[in-house]
């Protein structure tokens, strides 16, 4: 019985059916960039087949807490990072609510790699913890971006009274990274790689990213390091194995 309930709950409807109860969300939703690239409700709030009947309630990402709620955005916004499933695992049983790091693991390097990794890197999100977050500033439903908002919920007007446009001279870059104008951290470009948060750790993963990495640069630092890595996996599984070869071969 539970079987059935869990299988019935996994399936999706797509964003037809939510319009005849959640109409201006849907009607705003539609006209955004997202909407145009095929993100559906569901991305986010996760499988709906029982919601639409009313017996079942869909997750809100805002009341997640932290690495599920990154999760949601990451699970797309994380692509420019290198990304290791894990054994058995892909990217497409993820469903809102659980931690994307548990079935496929990302690994970054100082220079960041997008949105996700850039906030976190700022000190406003090392200081001020979880409570700033990509929808802080982004309403999804509308498209809209609100960063001022976002900022002076923070920080008083007393502190900086340089205008009211404080993402321009604060985030410059694409990379979103608010910085203190004049002193933006120099990307610093190196060879080591991190897990982007603690779910993404893993020695098997961290090898496999270091393979991959060497792929993109070629930089014999990487090779080394995937090399070391996955020879002290105990139990090889298939990709290790694949990528060990492969990493021999440019030894020669
Ligand atoms: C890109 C992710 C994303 C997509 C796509 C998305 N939402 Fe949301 N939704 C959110 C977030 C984040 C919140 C929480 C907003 C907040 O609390 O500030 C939310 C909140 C909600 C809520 C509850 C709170 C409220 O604002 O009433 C409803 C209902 C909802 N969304 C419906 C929808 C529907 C219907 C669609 C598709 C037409 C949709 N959402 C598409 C991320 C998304
Ligand atoms: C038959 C009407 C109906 C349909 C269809 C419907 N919803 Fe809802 N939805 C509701 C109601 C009513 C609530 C408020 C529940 C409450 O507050 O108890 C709600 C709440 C929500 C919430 C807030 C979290 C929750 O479950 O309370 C989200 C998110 C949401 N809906 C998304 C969607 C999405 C996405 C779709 C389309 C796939 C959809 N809804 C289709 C009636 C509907
Ligand atoms: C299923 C994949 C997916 C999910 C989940 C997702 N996005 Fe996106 N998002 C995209 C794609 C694809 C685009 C358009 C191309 C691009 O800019 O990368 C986009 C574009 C955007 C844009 C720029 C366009 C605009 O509408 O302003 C913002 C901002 C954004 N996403 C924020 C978010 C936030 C915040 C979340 C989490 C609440 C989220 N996204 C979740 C795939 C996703
Ligand atoms: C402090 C405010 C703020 C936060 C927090 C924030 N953003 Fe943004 N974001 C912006 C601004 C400002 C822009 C540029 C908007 C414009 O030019 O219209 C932007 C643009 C974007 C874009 C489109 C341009 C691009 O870089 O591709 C995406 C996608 C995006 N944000 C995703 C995210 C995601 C995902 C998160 C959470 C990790 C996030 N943002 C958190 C302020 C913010
Ligand atoms: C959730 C709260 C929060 C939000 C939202 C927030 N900040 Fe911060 N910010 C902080 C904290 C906390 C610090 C660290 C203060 C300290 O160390 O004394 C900080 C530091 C800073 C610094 C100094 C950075 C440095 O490297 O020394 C600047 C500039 C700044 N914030 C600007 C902004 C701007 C602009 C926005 C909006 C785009 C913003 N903040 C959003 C909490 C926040
Ligand atoms: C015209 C560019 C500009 C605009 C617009 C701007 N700032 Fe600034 N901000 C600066 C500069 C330059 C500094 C000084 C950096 C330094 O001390 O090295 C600064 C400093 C700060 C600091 C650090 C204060 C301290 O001494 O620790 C905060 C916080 C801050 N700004 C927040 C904001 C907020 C919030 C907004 C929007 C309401 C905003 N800024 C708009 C350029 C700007």
């Amino acid at each position: 019985m539970l079987w059935f309930l869990l299988a019935a709950q996994l399936a999706t409807v797509g964003n037809q059916p939510c319009q005849e109860c959640h109409r201006n969300i849907s009607r705003n939703y539609a006209k955004t960039e997202m909407a145009s690239n095929r993100v559906n409700c569901e991305d986010c709030h996760g499988p709906a087949s029982l919601h639409i009947q009313g017996s079942d309630r869909l997750i809100v990402p805002t009341a997640l807490e932290g690495s599920a709620r990154d999760s949601v955005c990451g699970q797309c916004h994380l692509k420019d990072a290198i990304q290791v499933a894990r054994v058995g695992r892909k990217a497409s049983q993820y469903r809102p609510g659980a931690e994307f790091g548990r079935y496929v693991a990302t690994f970054v390097s100082a220079k960041p790699a997008g949105p996700v990794d850039g906030l976190q890197a700022s000190k406003c999100r090392q200081k001020a913890g979880a409570d700033l977050w990509c929808a802080s500033c982004h309403d999804v439903h509308t498209g809209k971006t609100e960063p001022a908002a976002a900022c002076q919920s923070c920080h008083t007007a007393q502190q900086c009274k340089r205008g009211p446009d404080c993402a321009r001279c604060h985030m410059p870059q694409a990379d979103h990274r608010i910085i203190r104008p004049g002193r933006a951290p120099v990307a610093s470009t190196t060879w080591q790689l991190r897990p982007f948060s603690a779910v993404d750790r893993g020695t098997r993963e961290l090898g496999l990213a270091y393979a991959e990495a060497f792929a993109r640069t070629r930089d014999a630092r990487q090779q080394a390091e995937a090399v070391r890595l996955l020879r002290g996996i105990a139990k090889p599984d298939i990709a290790v194995r694949t990528a060990l070869t492969k990493l021999k071969a440019f030894q020669k």
